[in-house]
């Protein structure tokens, strides 16, 4: 498939079938987070698969949607700050960008596999980390859900819901 034609196939599926992910697509999926580029490729991340219905139960208690509940898998990206790297001139913490730009092959390599996906970041950190088993220093960031979409989105929908690209691109240097 043309990229761009992939990119925009992924949506934010807030609707899911109750169908189970294949263990195949989901090593497909994991594996394109493994493979994602990372600031001095220290690779600060780990994924944790949850499916089981205690695990599931868990999860949901962390994000409170009705919708939420209807995905049959969630795979929380998480960040390690002790691997991650920091920015010489003023110790910015790469963590957060290289995290996103794996979970973002992921929802991508989903998208590919005829799945739907959600990122979700306004969770409860602290529940979330406890029922992960979580120490301080790995940060859980994301909450994929990931299953078969029961909704639809429409390919062309980018056309409204993004800034246009003259708004958002300048040449050589910004201007006020
Ligand atoms: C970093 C990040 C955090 C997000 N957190 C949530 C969330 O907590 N709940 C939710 O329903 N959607 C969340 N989203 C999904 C966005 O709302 C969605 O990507 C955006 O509206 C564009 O829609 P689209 O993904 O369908 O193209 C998040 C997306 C990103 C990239």
């Amino acid at each position: 498939m043309d990229f761009l034609d992939l990119a925009k196939s992924r949506y934010s599926s807030r609707d899911y079938r109750a169908q189970m992910v294949e263990d195949e697509k989901l090593t497909y999926i994991l594996e394109a987070g493994r493979i994602a580029p990372s600031a001095n490729n220290t690779q600060p991340w780990i994924f944790i698969i949850v499916k089981e219905k205690k695990g599931l139960e868990k999860i949901r208690l962390c994000y409170h949607r009705e919708w939420f509940k209807s995905a049959p898998c969630y795979i929380i990206a998480c960040g390690r700050h002790d691997e991650s790297w920091k920015r010489s001139s003023d110790g910015k913490d790469h963590c957060d960008i290289d995290v996103a730009i794996a979970t973002d092959h992921m929802t991508l390599a989903a998208s590919q596999q005829g799945l739907a996906t959600c990122w979700i970041c306004n969770f409860n950190r602290e529940l979330l980390s406890k029922h992960l088993n979580l120490p301080e220093i790995i940060e859980p960031i994301v909450i994929l859900s990931i299953g078969y979409p029961n909704d639809k989105a429409d390919m062309e929908r980018h056309r409204f819901t993004r800034k246009k690209l003259d708004y958002i691109v300048y040449e050589e240097k910004y201007i006020k």
